[in-house]
C-alpha cells in the first residue's frame, strides 16, 4: 500500500486579508483542518474539539498554529471566515483563495471535498468535505493525522507526543 502523505504547500490569504504561505509558519506546528463555515454538523463539532485539545495542552499549543481552510471559497470570503472564527472558534485561523488556490492547497494536503446540491441548504448546496486534522511539524513534515471519529483524549494525548 502506498502512503500518500500531506504537505503544507499554499498560497492563500487570511481572515485578516493577509497574503499568507507555508514559509508564514516556518517555526511552528500547524494543525490544519479544511471545511466550511455553512457547515452544519461536521465543522462545528471537529472545530470544537479540536479546540478543547488545544487548550487542554497549556504551553504545549503556544507551538501550534491552528488553519481552518475553506473549500468553499465563493462563500468564504476572509470577511465571513473572520466573524465565524473570532466568536466561535477563536484558535483558529481561517484561510481562503480562489478557486484554483484552493484546489492547489486541497491537493496539497489530499483533501477531498465536492460541491453538492441540497435544496434545504442555504444557496442550494452544501459542500461535503473530508474531516481530518493534519498535524505538520515546524519544519513542514507530516506528524500525525486525526479523524473526526477520534474521541478528544486520544487526539489530544497523540498531539501532546507529536509537538516537539
Ligand atoms: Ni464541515
Amino acid at each position: 500500500m502506498v502512503t500518500v502523505r500531506p504537505v503544507a504547500n499554499f498560497d492563500l490569504t487570511d481572515h485578516n486579508g493577509r497574503s499568507v504561505t507555508e514559509a508564514d509558519f516556518a517555526g511552528s506546528h500547524l494543525l490544519v483542518y479544511f471545511g466550511f463555515t455553512h457547515c452544519k454538523v461536521v465543522c462545528p463539532r471537529s472545530l470544537g474539539k479540536l479546540s478543547r485539545v488545544l487548550d487542554g495542552l497549556g504551553e504545549k499549543a503556544a507551538r501550534v498554529t491552528a488553519l481552518y481552510v475553506t473549500v468553499d471559497p465563493a462563500r468564504d470570503t476572509p470577511e465571513v471566515m473572520r466573524a465565524y472564527l473570532e466568536h466561535q472558534h477563536p484558535r483558529f485561523l481561517g484561510l481562503t483563495g480562489s478557486e484554483e488556490q484552493i484546489a492547489r492547497a486541497k491537493k496539497a494536503f489530499r483533501v477531498f471535498a465536492e460541491f453538492t446540491g441540497d435544496d434545504e441548504a442555504p444557496d442550494g448546496y452544501v459542500v461535503p468535505h473530508s474531516a481530518i486534522a493534519y498535524l505538520m511539524g515546524p519544519d513542514g513534515d507530516h506528524l500525525d493525522h486525526f479523524i473526526d471519529a477520534l474521541e478528544e483524549e486520544e487526539v489530544m494525548q497523540r498531539m501532546s507526543a507529536a509537538i516537539w
